[in-house]
């Protein structure tokens, strides 16, 4: 399957990426973000929250796994950083197959949980500081929100 990606050399950039991505989206979409410790996932997470019209501050809190916005959709904005147990059911799925758009900041750990059908995005650090976004789309809907988003 096709990748797609592009270089963010700031936080603007990838905030302005998702804002484009958010114009596009609809109920029951899905986004995984990987990439290590301050890639930019919740950077883009933000600039998604903007571009879906959300005013309200999105953070990555350090207790809360699952934290809803309402904007031209519903925004679940999920960190499974401390989920423990890949398969403990936090209702995950209840978000996925919802109103909203759901974006899952560590994804992998509760891979098991993930639908089928996503949009995967990975997050690197280059060594100047930049940020690649790597974007894997997993079925045809995304691989059309890539082919017009890259
Ligand atoms: N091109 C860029 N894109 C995104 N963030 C960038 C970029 N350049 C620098 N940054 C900075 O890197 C940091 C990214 O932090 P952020 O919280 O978004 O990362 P994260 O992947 O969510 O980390 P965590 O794993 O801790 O949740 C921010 O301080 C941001 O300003
Ligand atoms: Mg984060």
């Amino acid at each position: 399957m096709a990748s797609y990606q592009f270089i963010s050399k700031q936080p603007e950039e990838t905030k302005d990426f998702a804002k484009r991505l958010a114009g596009l989206l609809q109920a029951g979409d899905v986004i995984a973000l990987e990439g290590d410790l301050g890639a930019g996932k919740t950077t883009f997470t933000k600039g998604l929250a903007e571009g879906l019209g959300i005013t309200r501050n999105v953070n990555s809190p350090t207790f809360t796994i699952i934290k809803e916005y309402q904007g031209r959709l519903p925004l679940y904005h999920m960190d499974v950083y401390r989920v423990e147990d890949a398969f403990e059911d936090l209702g995950f799925e209840e978000y996925f197959e919802g109103n909203g758009v759901t974006v899952v900041e560590w994804a992998h750990l509760i891979e098991a949980q993930l639908p089928e059908e996503l949009l995967l995005l990975q997050l690197y650090l280059d060594e100047n500081g930049a940020r690649r976004i790597v974007a894997e789309p997993k079925g045809n809907r995304y691989e059309e929100l890539c082919k017009e988003i890259f």
